[in-house]
């Protein structure tokens, strides 16, 4: 093993638990000091169907993805000086809670196939640098555990479930309010299966089976493996309880690919407003029509979202969207954004057009394939100076002066 390796080993050290989350650099920050840097790591770290999983994205050309990136950097910032010299405040207050800085740990599949035992690594570097982690309920770890490991920062998204008039759905949300989760989110763009041409041409397949094909993404990677055998496969572990404690992994990913199917429809959206009494969030909006909708029916948060380009190809960039979907909501919601977020002027843009915090899914699964289970609290170490470090630079003292920003943006979309 090269020496860059035995380094990087030491950095997924099984046994480390998440960095604790440190105000100053550490030897993380200078070997990886952006997103890329972890990026780069991961596609060597990790086998290539589980890299390709989280880099992929819809479509031939991934080009609603690269959008997402482009029209975040033609985002420009007017910054103001002359202000004293100050230690920004990076804290963010969603429904009624506050948070460490104005960025969360997005709903993401299968964590636990980018590297195994991720969403317990996720959940822990959540709570030790308080910010939320929306937990997908298509990952590896159960609502239960992960809000035992992240008490005060667990959110939970659903997927539909239509069957029996959403009973698995409805059965999930009793299950987040026993185990006080903060908010619930609802994903509203996924209405039908979409075309990521990665996934195919990898027959990534879950549970994959470890065949020739498989075998010769694995084996060049030992780190992945060791961790591999000591958590074993990752699974839908969220939906077991109703496919049957006794069935296995394949089962499980059958009767979820039977059940669940389609987008919540609004009247859907307003029986959860009933049944939860929590923060409700629907993710995956671009027209601020949707918005005004979601609005009226009492939902408290939305996402402005593309789902990272994963979904549409042609869909607009996230940020495009981002100023119609403020001004239709105005503060009658909470506006978030994600699609494309892998920096601190990245956070403070979206900020800047209207959002009140990020989510970002890519840059902690990144940091998790390049580092294991200290690479999610390394990345909420890098939001968090690259937030504080851009506000200063902007001249912001606290996230709510952001929005007082001069911003070009020139490919905003008018509706
Ligand atoms: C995805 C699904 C899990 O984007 O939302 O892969």
């Amino acid at each position: 093993m090269s020496g860059d390796d035995k380094e990087a080993e030491s950095e997924t050290n099984e046994t480390d638990g998440p960095a604790p989350i440190k105000p100053r650099p550490s030897g993380l920050a200078l070997r990886y000091p952006t997103i890329e840097d972890l990026r780069k790591r991961a596609r060597r770290r990790v086998p290539r169907f589980t890299f390709d999983y989280v880099d992929g994205a819809a479509g031939a050309g991934e080009t609603c993805k690269t959008r997402n990136a482009a029209a975040l950097d033609a985002v420009e910032l007017v910054p103001r000086y002359g202000v004293e010299n100050f230690t920004a405040d990076t804290e963010v207050e969603l429904f009624g809670r506050r948070y460490a800085a104005p960025v969360a740990i997005a709903p993401m599949g299968l964590p636990g196939l980018v590297w195994p035992g991720g969403e317990e690594a996720l959940a822990r570097a959540a709570q030790a640098a308080r910010i939320p982690f929306i937990l997908s309920s298509a990952a590896g770890a159960t609502i239960e555990r992960v809000a035992e490991l992240a008490p005060d920062c667990t959110w939970f998204q659903l997927y539909r479930m239509p069957r029996n008039e959403l009973a698995i759905n409805f059965d999930l949300v009793r299950r987040a309010e026993a185990v006080g989760v903060q908010a619930l989110m609802l994903t509203l763009d996924v209405p039908a299966r979409t075309k990521r041409p990665r996934e195919l041409r990898n027959r990534l397949i879950i549970p994959y089976t470890v065949g020739l094909r498989t075998f010769a993404h694995v084996l060049p990677h030992p780190a992945w493996l060791l961790a591999l055998q000591r958590h074993g496969q990752t699974a839908f572990a969220n939906y077991q309880a109703y496919a049957g404690e006794k069935v296995s992994n394949r089962e499980v990913v059958k009767f979820v690919r039977e059940q669940s199917g389609g987008s919540f429809t609004w009247n859907e959206v307003a029986r959860f407003r009933d049944a939860w009494k929590g923060p409700l969030v629907v993710k995956g909006i671009l027209h601020p029509h949707d918005a005004e909708r979601a609005v009226e029916l009492g939902v408290d948060g939305v996402v402005v979202s593309n789902h990272g380009g994963r979904q549409l190809e042609s869909a607009p960039a996230s940020i495009d969207v981002l100023p119609a979907v403020a001004a239709a909501v105005g503060d009658r919601a909470t506006v978030l954004f994600d699609s494309g977020i892998r920096s601190g002027e990245d956070v403070v843009r979206a900020l800047a057009l209207g959002a009140k915090s990020t989510l970002s899914g890519r840059a902690f699964m990144y940091g998790l394939a390049a580092l294991g289970p200290r690479g999610p609290s390394h990345v909420a170490n890098f939001f968090f100076d690259e937030i504080a470090e851009a506000m200063r630079q902007v001249g912001t003292r606290h996230c709510g002066e952001i929005r007082d920003l001069v911003v070009r943006h020139s490919s905003a979309l008018a509706f």
